[in-house]
């Protein structure tokens, strides 16, 4: 039998051989995956032999992966904004980026006391804001009932009081109710669709990448809806996908002020902040 420096490097080859993107570490998550261990264990073991069950699995997770699933969803984790998030193949991956949304949200939206993330997903943005914004009741909804049941599942996990709403974006909200509405709404242009990362395209679900034709067709929707939701002084607090700046701040008449865009850690205007007019 390998031992766990051997498997490690064998992994690394294959996944290298079929051009996966940080072979090495992609071995590593995989293994400790399969010994249910953390990577510092490798290291601290690295002559130990593996056992026959542990190599069943981290074969299987390797083919996975060379096959295009991602790291993500055969561990069915990810890290976001320092917690571990539970994810399945129902759900969008969480990204680094919307911690940029999430940081606006709790800055603008501070003194909230009602608070929405609209397209929940995996309940990234709703748990975090749960736990982070003291005063805030948290509400959360999804169109996709596997999505909630996802989100709900980490709420719990974390200990976050979220409530969640079925239905069509903001549909199940009553006017004037909210002062903070957080989304990350799809915005993948449809015409994007055979230039995407088969990791995206084959295995994220279709309902949280593409948002119509141009990708701004969920913002067309959800402004006015927001609008419609929040308080005067309320916050709308969005991610931006990497062509939507221009025209969603046409779609955010003279109801909004304090209109700003922040980019993220490669300059790319990745949230849109808008206040309704107080
Ligand atoms: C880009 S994902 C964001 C998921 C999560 N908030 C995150 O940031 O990782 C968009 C989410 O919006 C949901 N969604 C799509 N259309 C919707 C609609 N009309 N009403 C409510 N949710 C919708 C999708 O199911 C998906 O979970």
């Amino acid at each position: 039998m390998l031992t766990i420096q051997e498997a490690l490097s064998q992994g690394t080859r294959l996944l290298d051989d079929e051009r996966i993107v940080a072979p090495r570490l992609t071995a590593e998550v995989l293994l400790c995956h399969a010994l249910h261990c953390e990577r510092v264990y490798l290291y601290a073991h690295s002559e130990e032999p593996l056992t026959e069950l542990a190599w069943i699995h981290y074969g299987r997770y390797l083919k996975e992966r060379i096959d295009g699933k991602p790291t993500q969803y055969i561990t069915q984790q990810q890290e976001f904004y320092g917690r571990a998030f539970f994810v399945s193949p129902d759900v969008l991956i969480p990204r680094p980026e919307t911690e940029h949304l999430v940081e606006a949200a709790l800055k603008y939206g501070r003194n909230s006391r009602m608070a929405i993330d609209v397209g929940c997903g995996s309940g990234a943005i709703a748990v975090t804001l749960a736990l982070e914004l003291k005063h805030a009741r948290v509400f959360a909804s999804d169109i996709s009932p596997g999505a909630v049941k996802v989100a709900r599942r980490n709420a719990e996990t974390h200990g976050a009081k979220v409530r969640f709403l079925d239905g069509d974006l903001l549909a199940p909200v009553r006017d004037g109710s909210m002062d903070l509405v957080a989304s990350n709404p799809p915005y993948v242009p449809r015409t994007d669709e055979p230039s995407l990362q088969r990791e995206v395209r084959d295995f994220e679900p279709e309902v949280a990448l593409y948002g119509g034709p141009t990708g701004n067709e969920m913002y067309g929707r959800l402004i006015p809806e927001a609008l419609r939701v929040l308080k005067p002084g309320g916050w709308l607090i969005m991610e931006l996908g990497y062509r939507s700046l221009k025209p969603v701040r046409r779609l955010l008449h003279s109801e909004w002020r304090a209109v700003q865009a922040i980019d993220d850690l490669g300059g790319i205007p990745r949230v849109l902040v808008a206040q309704k007019v107080p």
